[in-house]
């Protein structure tokens, strides 16, 4: 039996993912994030937004709210719905089929739940602490494979692209000892199909904690591992993670290190933290 909590979570989730699929291939308002043109943000990331923030308060008031859109409101240190509306914009707004909608709920910092729609395909991943992960309420397990000879990776290029290039060589180096490497730019339904067992390892700089949340608990649940690029804990906050089957954590984590100065950019990052 799922918790009222999840119970929540899934409905907000079919909510959002009912509006994707209503403006899907038909969005026109288009804005940047950013100045370049790599950040982009539709009016269905808001709707979705506040759809979800309005399920989820009628039934939490007393819960905190940080969503990728409307930001922050913390009103309980101890439950947060960390919420990415529309993860996988760019490829929404292009009408390419592979976004999804992510929330997650935060127990004292840690996800404590997670959920992840993929609303084109009617795939609903979902997760609750020690309760295992499910697709459409079936278990679901990271893969078995064990050599990244016979895995098939896949990793995301953020929109700080000039901040990660040397993402180009890791990618470069993987494909040639892969058998292959997917960027198809959604990347909490990346980590879901890490625990569904579709790709064996995924990582990517520049993520925020929306992306990563609910996908970190279903991996973990499914029985893979997460650390940060360079071999470290996973920390939500610290931008960064490779997620594997386990088996080949430590293989991909010595192959990424190869191409890249990983405590160049650890400076980076702790300095525009200060
Ligand atoms: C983006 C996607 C993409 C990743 C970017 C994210 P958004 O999220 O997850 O795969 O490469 O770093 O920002 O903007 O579509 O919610
Ligand atoms: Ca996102
Ligand atoms: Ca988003």
């Amino acid at each position: 039996m799922s918790s009222p909590f999840l119970e929540v979570a899934i409905q907000a989730a079919l909510a959002s993912g009912n509006i994707q699929k209503k403006y899907f291939g038909r969005v026109k308002n288009i804005q940047f994030k950013s100045k370049t043109f790599l950040n982009l943000v539709t009016e269905v990331d808001h709707q979705c937004e506040k759809k979800i923030l309005k399920i989820i308060q009628s039934h939490f008031a007393h819960h905190s709210f940080w969503g990728e859109e409307s930001g922050k409101k913390i009103i309980s240190q101890q439950w947060i719905w960390v919420v990415d509306p529309l993860d996988g914009t760019t490829n929404y707004a292009h009408s390419y089929p592979f976004f999804c909608t992510s929330i997650a709920l935060l127990k004292d910092g840690q996800p404590y739940l997670g959920v992840i729609y993929d609303a084109l395909r009617n795939e609903l991943f979902t997760a609750e602490t020690t309760h295992g992960s499910y697709l459409n309420k079936k278990a679901i397990h990271v893969s078995t494979i064990t050599s990244i000879e016979k895995s098939l990776l896949c990793t995301g290029f953020s929109y700080n692209i000039r901040d990660t290039h040397y993402n180009f060589e890791n990618f470069k180096n993987m494909v040639l000892q892969s058998q292959g490497v997917r960027r198809d730019g959604s990347a909490a339904l990346n980590l879901a199909y890490i625990a569904a067992g579709r790709f064996d390892g995924f990582w990517e700089r520049y993520l925020q904690p929306w992306d990563m949340a609910a996908g970190i608990l279903l991996i973990q649940e499914a029985g893979g591992k997460i650390s940060d690029i360079s071999g470290k804990p996973f920390n939500l906050f610290h931008q960064n993670i490779v997620a594997t089957n386990g088996k080949i954590h430590s293989k991909l984590l010595r192959e990424l290190l190869k191409g890249a100065d990983e405590k160049l950019w650890m400076k980076r990052f702790q300095n525009k933290m200060l």
